[in-house]
């Protein structure tokens, strides 16, 4: 009897379609991807690719990126409810206040953010591009950078620019717990603490390499350290144990026992969900053309800085 993977694997063949998921997803569905990457991998791998049809495994802002990237493309996601609490959390009502509070300063907005939000930017950034985007902006000019409030304080330390932050944060990278963490390295003194940007500022302190996931990842397989401290979502010990299989690796640990660095948007999707969206080819992203046209200078311009 064909097993889930493969009717999925068979049915994406017969749609002529992609499955394009992020790190913080389920062992099986990243198996099963095209590709697995971080926010910016995800959505510059989509735009090089001919498919009809795109799965993104990951969630709603990802899945609305590369929609309006991509706009003749169907673009689903398995669970539509697969949100994130951080873009959730700044409406456009609440970032046009701050822009108000800050006259003429240029807009610098994290990825994790609704279009709305994006349509009010001058320039996307993601976890991967943000300092390298950062240092092109002439320093006298006034900047303001939302909603990842550790993000950007640690784009502002690297970079040398200033940036007023909007108060945002993201509840799963700020659950861990710096005393359990000091604990931990002190039981294993010689493995290497590596973070992603989204941690609250002691964290990233004392980390040895800072990074969006492919850039974490990276770091474990090029670093001769044989164990390391992982202050991110659970989803990226899959592929560093994959990469690595002879390595250690532990996972960040949170305040209470609570499994709070998992992130339960995420974690929405499951493969049953994968079939069925294949199948059925819903639920589709659909976005406003006039919200896309404006979301997607920000983005464009993100781009051509990246590559810059
Ligand atoms: P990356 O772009 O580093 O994969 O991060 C996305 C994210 O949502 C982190 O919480
Ligand atoms: Fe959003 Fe945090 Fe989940 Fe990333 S880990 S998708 S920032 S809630």
């Amino acid at each position: 009897m064909a097993t889930l993977e493969d009717t999925i694997l068979d049915m994406k063949k017969r749609k002529n379609a992609l499955i394009i998921a992020h790190y913080y997803q389920e062992p099986d569905i990243q198996d099963i991807a095209d590709y697995v990457g971080d926010s910016l991998g995800m959505a510059l791998y989509a735009q090089k690719q001919e498919c009809d049809i795109a799965v993104v495994c990951g969630v709603k802002f990802m899945a609305e990126t590369i929609k309006v990237m991509n706009p003749n493309k169907k673009i689903l996601l398995p669970d539509l409810n697969a949100g994130c609490s951080l873009a959730d959390s700044c409406t456009p009502q609440i970032f046009d206040y701050f822009k108000k509070k800050h006259p003429g300063a240029f807009v610098m907005t994290y990825v994790n953010s609704s279009l709305e939000v994006k349509a009010m930017s001058d320039v996307i950034v993601t976890s991967s591009n943000s300092v390298k985007i950062a240092k092109q902006l002439p320093k006298d000019q006034k900047i303001i950078f939302g909603p990842d409030q550790h993000l950007g304080r640690y784009v502002a330390k690297q970079s040398g620019r200033e940036l007023v932050l909007f108060p945002g944060n993201c509840f799963v990278h700020t659950s861990f717990s710096t005393q359990k963490m000091f604990d931990l390295k002190k039981e294993h003194p010689k493995a290497k603490i590596i973070a992603h940007p989204e941690c609250e500022e002691i964290i990233l302190e004392q980390a040895d390499f800072i990074g969006s996931t492919t850039q974490l990842l990276q770091y474990t397989q090029d670093d001769a350290a044989d164990t390391f401290i992982v202050m991110t979502e659970t989803g990226i010990l899959h592929q560093m144990q994959k990469a690595s299989p002879n390595k250690t690796f532990i996972m960040g640990p949170d305040l209470t026992g609570c499994a709070c660095n998992d992130c339960p948007h995420m974690k929405l999707n499951t493969m049953a969900k994968v079939l069925d969206c294949l199948n059925h080819e819903t639920p589709e992203i659909n976005v406003d053309p006039e919200l896309a046209e404006k979301a997607l200078k920000p983005l464009d311009k993100m781009v051509e800085m990246t590559l810059n």
